[in-house]
């Protein structure tokens, strides 16, 4: 193992009843800023429960709604200026993982002189932020644990993850309930992104890791036991449950610990590719990352082979590694695709007429990769793969 510092500031209230928690969190008459999406919070009665638990506090509410799937700088720049008009003290982000990561740059943002975007492409240092809470509705990102955002530039193209651990949120509410409106595609989505980022974890070249590799394994095969189940039962509470604990503890630091970090290329491939189609980030993910095991596995099978054996059941007896691995990447893309995820680009009528701009974007950071470093013809052997 590395050596590793294992540090996550955020509170995490979770179960049924946790929103009650915003009225200990919160000091008396602060100015908080509510920040929300297209609306679904009004519709299955998220919203008023946080109105409530804010009136408790005599807090002074301010909103900023209709935050992109795919949060865009626009939104950003808005949020800012109310922040800053406002002497706003306090972000709420209640949604998905758009929500919370617009948030995170508002509050970012919100103290800083210069333009927002200058924090996000790390051109100026992000010195302080405001402090947000979250009340989570949908499962898939980890942003409720993490000090990552990620934000479209729709001017540009661009899409950049970003953190500081300045932008960790000082708490974030999981009530499994709030998830039940979640649509099925949405839901798939969130499967798939909280096990591509247990693959990517997985994707790691540390010597002796067996407690993470293990961890990472248990989670995915508990993904590959719930989501079917879930997927026949929107509304189970236990199903909901299990999800949203899974990709809360997916991407909030605890599968790093001892690993240098793992191989985060097909994400930053799918950021390219949403940058320029915004399409949801694990349709992306589902089309993508099988593709990736197939091309990683052609140079050094033995990880994929590992995974194909303790998280699908692949049976390696008599069988070339290869082989072995090959089978594990197939069982991926098929659970995915039962699930009802797309596995071609055609599912979003994408064709190679962008790939030349989708691969330029992948590399606006330098470095793709790192279980396989990726080279420019690497990224497009991977993208027509895709097709
Ligand atoms: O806009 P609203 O009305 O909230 O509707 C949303 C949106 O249309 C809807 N939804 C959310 N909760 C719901 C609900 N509908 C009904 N009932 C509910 N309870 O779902 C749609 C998608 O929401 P979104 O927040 O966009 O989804 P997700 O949580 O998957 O977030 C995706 C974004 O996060 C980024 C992605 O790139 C993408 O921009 N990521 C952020 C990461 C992070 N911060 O750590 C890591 C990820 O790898 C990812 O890149
Ligand atoms: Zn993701």
């Amino acid at each position: 193992m590395n050596n590793f510092l294992q540090y996550n500031p955020t509170k995490l209230y979770f179960g049924r009843g946790q929103i009650e928690q915003i009225s200990n969190e919160l000091k008396k008459g602060l100015k908080v800023l509510i920040i929300y999406g297209g609306g679904s919070i009004k519709r299955n009665g998220v919203y008023n429960d946080v109105m409530d638990k804010l009136k408790e506090v005599d807090a002074e509410i301010h909103e900023l709604s209709g935050v992109e799937p795919n949060p865009r700088l626009k939104t950003v720049r808005k949020g800012v200026k109310l922040c800053k008009q406002e002497g706003i003290d306090f972000l709420l982000a209640v949604g998905g993982g758009s929500v919370i990561d617009c948030t995170k740059a508002i509050a970012a943002g919100a103290v800083y002189d210069g333009d927002v975007w200058d924090l996000i492409t790390q051109k100026a240092p992000i010195e302080r932020a405001l402090p947000i809470g979250t009340v989570l509705t949908l499962a898939a990102t980890g942003s409720e644990m993490n000090d990552v955002s990620v934000i479209t530039n729709w001017e540009t193209n661009d899409k950049l993850g970003w953190g500081s651990p300045h932008v960790y949120p000082t708490f974030s509410i999981l009530n499994p309930e709030y998830t039940f409106t979640v649509p099925e595609d949405q839901t798939v989505y969130g499967i798939v992104d909280s096990m591509s980022h247990a693959l990517e974890h997985y994707f790691h070249r540390t010597f002796n890791t067996p407690m993470i590799d293990g961890f990472i394994e248990s989670l995915l095969r508990t993904a590959i036991e719930t989501g079917p189940k879930l997927m026949k039962n929107l509304q189970s509470f236990e199903y909901r449950e299990t999800m949203m604990y899974l990709s809360t503890t997916a991407f909030n630091g605890t599968l790093m610990n001892g690993t240098d970090g793992g191989d985060w290329a097909t994400h930053r491939i799918e950021h390219a590719v949403s940058a320029i189609y915004d399409i949801p980030h694990g349709g992306g993910l589902a089309i993508l990352f099988p593709n990736w095991l197939e091309h990683v596995l052609e140079e050094d099978p033995s990880r994929v082979k590992q995974l194909a054996v303790n998280v699908f059941g692949v049976d390696p007896a008599g069988k070339e590694d290869k082989q072995v691995a090959l089978e594990g990447a197939a069982a991926l893309r098929k659970f995915w695709t039962s699930l009802g995820a797309p596995s071609t680009f055609k599912d979003y009528d994408i064709t190679d007429q962008d790939f030349d701009s989708i691969v330029e974007k992948t590399f606006i950071k330098p470095g793709v990769g790192t279980y396989k470093e990726l080279n420019s013809e690497n990224v497009k052997e991977i993208l027509k793969s895709s097709l």
